[in-house]
C-alpha cells in the first residue's frame, strides 16, 4: 500500500464538532498544520469556535505559536468539501457503531487512497468500524484523553482489515507532532488507559453506594494521595519502586496473598437511583457554583504546569 510520506502531511480534515473533534483542530492548528473542521451542523460552529478559544489559552503556554492564526481553521458542514484535500482524518463522530460504520463507507470512498484515516472511539474497535468500508486497511483507531489538546496519550490498534503500514504511519504520525503513541498488541474492549480508569471508576462508585465514601472524599484522596505520583510513575513502576530493593519481587510475594480479596470483589455495582443521585449531588457539592468552563480552564492550568515537570523529568 502507498500512504502519503509523513514529511507531505499539511492538511489535515478534524470529523466533529464536540469536544474532541475541537480539541484535536486546535492541536493540529497548533503544530503549524492546516486544519479543515467538519460540523454536522452550522449551529455547532460557536460552540465549537468557544472550543477552540478555550484550549489555545493552553496550547500557547506549552507550544511556541509563532506564525500558527487561529483563523487558519476553516470549517465546513460539507464532508466531501472537508475531506477533499486533506493528507489526514481525524474522525471523532458520536460514539454511535451504526453512524460510525455509515461514515466510515463514505469515507472509503471519497478519501484520496494515501490517506490515513484514524477513529477517536473511546469503546468501539476499528474491526466493527471498518466493516462497510471498501478502503479499509488505512484505517486505524487513535483514541486520544479528554482534552486531546493536552494530554500526550494516543492509543493506536488497527482492525482484522488493517494493514499494518497504516497503524506504522499513524504512530510515526502522532510522534511528529509530539503526541506520545501507544500502540496496542491487539483490539481490546476500553483500550489500556480507559480500562484502568473503568477499574478506579467502579470501585468509587461502590463507595458511593455503600455509604463508605462522598465524591469529594473519593477525589480528595486520588488527588493528594497516588494522583501526583501517577503523574511521574505509572502503577506498576510505583510499586516497584515502594518495595525498596526487593522491588515488585517483593511487592507481589509479601502482600499478593492479601490482596486475593480486593481483587476478587470488583464486580460492577448496580446503577440504581440512589447511586446516581448520590454521586450527582456530590458532584455538585464539590463544584458548588463554579461554572464548567472555569472548571476546565482550571483543569487545564494546572495539566500544563504537570506536563511542564514531566517533560523535565524525561531529560
Ligand atoms: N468525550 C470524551 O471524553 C472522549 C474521549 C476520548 C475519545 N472520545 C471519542 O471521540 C468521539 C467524539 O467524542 P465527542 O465527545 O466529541 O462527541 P460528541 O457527540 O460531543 O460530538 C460528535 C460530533 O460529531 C459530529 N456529527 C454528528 N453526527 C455526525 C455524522 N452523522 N457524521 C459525522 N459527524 C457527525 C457533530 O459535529 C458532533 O459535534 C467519540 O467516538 C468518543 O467516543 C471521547
Amino acid at each position: 500500500m502507498k500512504l502519503i510520506d509523513l514529511s507531505s502531511v499539511e492538511r489535515v480534515c478534524s470529523i466533529g464538532g464536540g469536544p474532541i473533534g475541537a480539541g484535536w483542530a486546535a492541536f493540529f492548528l497548533s503544530k503549524g498544520l492546516s486544519v479543515k473542521a467538519y460540523l454536522h451542523s452550522e449551529r455547532e460552529e460557536d460552540s465549537f469556535r468557544s472550543m477552540i478559544d478555550t484550549a489555545w489559552i493552553s496550547l500557547e503556554k506549552l507550544t511556541d505559536l509563532v506564525n500558527v492564526n487561529l483563523d487558519l481553521i476553516q470549517v465546513s458542514t460539507d464532508l466531501d468539501d472537508a475531506v477533499q484535500d486533506a493528507d489526514f482524518i481525524q474522525e471523532s463522530a458520536p460514539e454511535i457503531l451504526s453512524l460510525k460504520q455509515d461514515l466510515y463507507n463514505h469515507l472509503g470512498k471519497i478519501v484520496r487512497s494515501d490517506v490515513v484515516i484514524c477513529s477517536s472511539t473511546s469503546g468501539l474497535t476499528m474491526s466493527e468500524i471498518q466493516a462497510h468500508c471498501q478502503t479499509a486497511e488505512r484505517t486505524v483507531v487513535a483514541h486520544p484523553f479528554n482534552p486531546p489538546y493536552l494530554l500526550p496519550l494516543v492509543e493506536i490498534v488497527g482492525g482484522k482489515k488493517t494493514n499494518p503500514e497504516a497503524v506504522d504511519w499513524a504512530k510515526n504520525f502522532y510522534e511528529r507532532i509530539g503526541k506520545v503513541p501507544l500502540v496496542m498488541n491487539k483490539e481490546i474492549p476500553g483500550f489500556i488507559a480507559t480500562r484502568l480508569q473503568e477499574a478506579l471508576w467502579r470501585e468509587a462508585l461502590h463507595m458511593v453506594v455503600n455509604e463508605e465514601a462522598t465524591p469529594e472524599q473519593i477525589d480528595k484522596a486520588l488527588i493528594n494521595g497516588p494522583g501526583p505520583r501517577l503523574a511521574i510513575q505509572g502503577q506498576c513502576l510505583a510499586f516497584h519502586v515502594a518495595c525498596g530493593e526487593g522491588g515488585m519481587a517483593t511487592n507481589l510475594d509479601q502482600f499478593g496473598p492479601a490482596l486475593k480479596l480486593p481483587w476478587t470483589r470488583l464486580h460492577a455495582p448496580k446503577l440504581t437511583k440512589k447511586l446516581r443521585d448520590s454521586m450527582v449531588l456530590g458532584c455538585n457539592d464539590m463544584t458548588k457554583d463554579q461554572d464548567f468552563q472555569s472548571l476546565a480552564l482550571e483543569r487545564d492550568r494546572k495539566i500544563v504546569e504537570i506536563l511542564k515537570v514531566q517533560k523535565t523529568n524525561a531529560s
